[in-house]
């Protein structure tokens, strides 16, 4: 036994270490063996001493721990992460009987699954979903380009927003449906996630568009996500999730024009050429009923939307289209506010849009909102 141990005030184990995103191959058979041995230690140091052993070989490549190839027994791969963390908390407790509470919680987190109804999250590993954002401010300081994604359409979102989305809210091979697809954004993070898709867009060309960037996309799942080119505000969804093979959908996401801060199309049932605000929240609230319509019980609507400033004043778009889901029966789950960053032609203008600002009294928007409803 070589490890030096660290201990603070109280006589605990403080052993920080750095996170990072490795996984290791582990042989799970000699991993839980290992652990499982330690239950019947019967003095704490003796315990930390063992723990910090263990932490020694996962981090050894060398170690029999972990699954070299060519070998016979099956190997899993871990968060790196994962394991130190649960090995230091085991390591750090004051008390045998702590330190026992945690090892179990670590063999139960090897050795069983628990999942909810409504996506695939094991929470007995819940501390390896560092990915998972669960805090209702986003600050995303870089898009995703990755693959066919492509930020050349004006007014699509980051693909993090329906990767987060489906995350939480969706199993593998669930159905989402997109009313107001764009470039594709979700059902391109749909395909990848392994969950199926529809997306309805307005505008023929566009859609023809993400349906090329969808076939470029690899589908390792083989599931299905396709557009429809038709109006969202009067589609029948019933039939079109029909064509597609489905029953219904189990997340619902909606980022429809932020009314008409960008024109869209010319066409008049383009949201972003909707008369006033009231037309716009009447033609949202037909989405939403109707989309909502095929939406199973249990499961969540997303709406990503901004605000807008008119004539000197701002206009709560956001909220006020909040109003129109929560009229329509659905409760309201979260509000999350997320940063976003102008364009770089937009960044050229900031200077002016400061000496604005200070001139007009309001200050400049740097956010959007993610409103998550579930259907009761
Ligand atoms: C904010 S964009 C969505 C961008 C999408 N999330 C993406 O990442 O590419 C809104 C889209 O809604 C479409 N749209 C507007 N009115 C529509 C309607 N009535 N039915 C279907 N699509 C509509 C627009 O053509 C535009 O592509």
């Amino acid at each position: 036994m070589t490890a030096k141990l660290v201990l603070n005030s109280g006589g605990a184990l403080k052993l920080p270490h750095a996170a990072t995103k490795q996984k290791v191959r582990v042989n799970p058979r000699k991993l839980l063996a290992s652990l499982e041995s330690l239950k019947n230690v019967e003095a704490v140091q003796h315990l930390r001493e063992n723990i910090l052993d263990l932490r020694g070989e996962l981090l050894d490549s060398h170690s029999n721990l972990l699954a070299f190839t060519g070998e016979i027994e099956p190997a899993e791969e871990l968060s790196l992460d994962y394991l130190l963390e649960e090995l230091e908390q085991i390591a750090g407790a004051f008390t045998l009987e702590r330190s026992r509470y945690y090892l179990n919680r670590l063999i139960k987190g090897l050795t069983t699954v628990k999942t909810g109804s409504i996506n695939d999250i094991n929470l007995n590993r819940w501390k390896e979903y560092r990915d998972i954002n669960t805090d209702s401010l986003w600050i995303l300081d870089r898009r995703d380009n990755s693959g066919v994604h492509s930020a050349q359409y004006w007014g699509n979102f980051v693909p993090q927003i329906p990767s987060q989305l489906m995350k939480r809210y969706t199993k593998q091979g669930d159905w989402v449906l997109d009313t107001f697809s764009g470039m594709g954004t979700t059902l391109i993070e749909s395909q990848r996630m392994g969950r199926n898709g529809v997306g309805i867009e307005l505008q023929a060309h566009i859609a023809e568009q993400s349906g090329q960037l969808l076939e470029a996309e690899p589908n390792l799942y083989g599931v299905y996500n396709r557009v429809v080119v038709g109006d969202s505000t009067r589609i029948d969804y019933r039939q079109v999730l029909k064509e597609a093979g489905a029953k219904s959908a189990q997340l619902v996401i909606m980022h429809p024009p932020y009314f008409d801060i960008i024109k869209f199309s010319e066409d008049a049932a383009d949201l972003s050429n909707a008369p006033t605000v009231e037309d716009f929240l009447e033609m949202m609230g037909q989405v939403v009923e109707r989309a909502g319509a095929v939406l199973d019980r249990g499961r969540y609507l997303a709406v990503v939307i901004g605000d807008k400033f008119t004539k000197g004043e701002w206009v709560p778009l956001g909220f006020m289209t909040m109003n129109e889901v929560q009229k329509r029966g659905f409760q309201l789950k979260s509000i999350i506010v997320k940063n976003f960053e102008h364009t770089a032609a937009k960044r050229n203008q900031q200077e002016l849009w400061k000496y604005r600002a200070l001139l007009g009294g309001f200050y400049i928007f740097k956010h959007e909102y993610i409103f998550l409803f579930k259907k009761s």
